[in-house]
């Protein structure tokens, strides 16, 4: 073989040395290119290739399967906490995705969020953390002195000019302290459940690892925006549920941010989530789905990371867990079972956002004979009428929760998962949302929209339409066509 190598012209050989080399690095190229790609995203943003993850293209249209295993509400105590120097460096906690950023040992002087790192490559964006917020008139109704400069800023120090900047007297204020920027629409029962707190808790999950999870319960929310309780809702079930998947902790306004800058010494945050809905905005899934928690579909998290806090305050709130079977049959609540699956209408008839009153009728009526054909028990719930006890106990005992879109529906946070938990969202015909929808993603429940008399599962490509007519109280339903699909939900095993 050598000799007869030897003996090709030299032309030739070279023409067969250059072809060989070129398939050679097709094949590499071939081979390498995906991981170089890859590997590009983690070097260009360093430490932050936990933050800038890929968004997914397409999150998974069904629901997770629930496997029958309960999840383990168990978590770690916090470490103990003794912050001694200003030179101990900050860390991210958790992955950090627009607008969802955990920090170890966070800094916070003169309102001025610092973070200490010798490694200034391996942080976020500093303006993917917190932005610069305009105060808007509609913001300003919020507060009595806009002029107290609220924190809307962070800056990147080293140790050397930490000792310089941030002086030698430090206060610790210990375990986790989640601070809320929203500027518009904190004050909403979805939009402070179904957007932040279940925000917060999927960022937050990524913690909740098998053997080395570090994740522990919060210990306060700090909203330096608003003043007083000027963050609660109107119908203030925010507040008390709180209360009940977060005993310990406790929710500061402004007054206790004035109260921090006004000592004059460096706070050091044992551990802080700064949570920011301007910045979730800016995340490339906020342009498919525009929601805060859109950015956070593409993190691995327990498929039942929501059921850590829901089983805490249904626990909580109803003084005992009702588990429902595989057909959503009740099998654990106290005192209490089924023998049929429940499934409850919300009834908005007294609000705004309403059915007809023929469409109304023509519901409750197909919900009543598929009670009297054996199939489910039906609740029809007017919620304003009923305690929030009441209410999360209905949910929580629900195996399918139907209602004209709405506040009504964010209940749905409270009912449990299993293979035919299902939201049933009524809307006005051939408008589409994603708010649902998402709550469904998150927490394992299966979800259509009803548009009448057809019935619709939403694609994860389909764009937000909102047409007029979907707020008004005016809204069609063929009440056969619910009881059709439910019967259809309840007939599969
Ligand atoms: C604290 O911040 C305010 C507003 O940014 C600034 O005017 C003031 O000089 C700062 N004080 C100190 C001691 O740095
Ligand atoms: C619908 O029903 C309500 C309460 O029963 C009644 O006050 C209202 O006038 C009805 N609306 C129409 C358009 O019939
Ligand atoms: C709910 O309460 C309102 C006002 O208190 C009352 O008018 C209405 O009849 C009640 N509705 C039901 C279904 O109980
Ligand atoms: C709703 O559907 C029913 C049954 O198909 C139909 O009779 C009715 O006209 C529809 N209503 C509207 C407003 O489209």
């Amino acid at each position: 073989m050598m000799t007869s190598c030897a003996s090709l012209s030299s032309r030739r050989g070279k023409r067969v040395i250059f072809i060989a080399l070129f398939l050679f690095s097709c094949l590499l190229l071939y081979y390498f290119a995906p991981h170089i790609k890859e590997r590009a995203l983690i070097v260009t943003s360093q430490g932050c290739a936990t933050f800038i993850k890929k968004p997914q293209d397409q999150p998974p249209l069904e629901p997770p399967m629930i496997s029958p295993d309960r999840f383990p509400t168990v978590f770690p105590d916090r470490p103990k906490y003794d912050p001694t120097t200003v030179t101990k460096e900050t860390r991210l906690a958790a992955i950090a995705v627009h607008g969802f950023t955990t920090m170890d040992q966070l800094y916070l002087r003169n309102g001025t969020f610092y973070i200490v790192t010798s490694n200034q490559y391996g942080c976020p964006l500093l303006e993917n953390i917190i932005p610069h917020i305009t105060i808007s008139p509609e913001t300003s109704q919020f507060l009595e002195d806009v002029n107290t400069h609220p924190a809307n800023e962070i800056r990147l120090i080293t140790p050397q000019q930490a000792a310089y900047i941030l002086g030698d007297r430090v206060m610790g204020i210990e375990g986790l302290s989640v601070i809320l920027y929203d500027t518009t629409m904190m004050t909403h029962y979805y939009h402070w459940w179904g957007e932040i707190i279940l925000g917060f808790w999927r960022a937050y999950s990524v913690l909740d690892l098998p053997k080395t999870s570090s994740l522990y319960w919060p210990s306060r929310f700090i909203i330096p925006f608003y003043q007083g309780n000027k963050w609660r809702d109107r119908a203030d079930i925010d507040g008390p549920l709180m209360k009940s998947a977060f005993p310990s902790a406790t929710i500061e306004s402004r007054d206790y941010w004035n109260d921090l800058l006004k000592l004059d010494i460096t706070i050091v945050f044992q551990r802080a989530m700064i949570i920011s809905r301007h910045v979730t905005q800016k995340h490339p899934n906020s342009k498919i789905w525009p929601k805060m928690i859109a950015g956070l579909m593409g993190l691995d998290v327990h498929e039942r990371f929501w059921e850590s806090l829901r089983v805490v305050l249904v626990r909580n709130l109803v003084g005992s867990l009702p588990e429902i079977d595989e057909v959503g049959k009740i099998i654990s609540l106290e005192h209490e079972t089924t023998i049929r699956p429940a499934i409850t209408y919300i009834s908005r008839q007294n609000g705004g956002r309403r059915l007809t009153n023929d469409s109304h009728d023509s519901l409750v009526e197909a919900l009543a004979k598929l009670e009297e054909e054996g199939v489910c028990d039906v609740r029809v719930a007017v919620m304003e009428n009923m305690t929030l006890n009441e209410q999360v106990r209905l949910s929580a005992t629900s195996t399918i929760t139907i209602g004209v879109h709405g506040n009504g529906l964010t209940h749905q946070l409270w009912m449990p998962s299993s293979r035919r938990s299902t939201v049933i969202e009524i809307v006005y015909p051939g408008s589409t949302d994603f708010d649902y929808w998402m709550l469904s993603q998150n927490v394992g429940h299966k979800h259509y929209l009803v548009w009448n008399d057809t019935i619709k599962t939403i694609n994860p490509h389909d764009k937000v339409k909102i047409l007029d007519g979907f707020h008004d109280n005016a809204i069609p339903v063929h009440g056969e066509a619910v009881a059709n699909l439910i019967r259809s939900l309840l007939r599969e095993t």
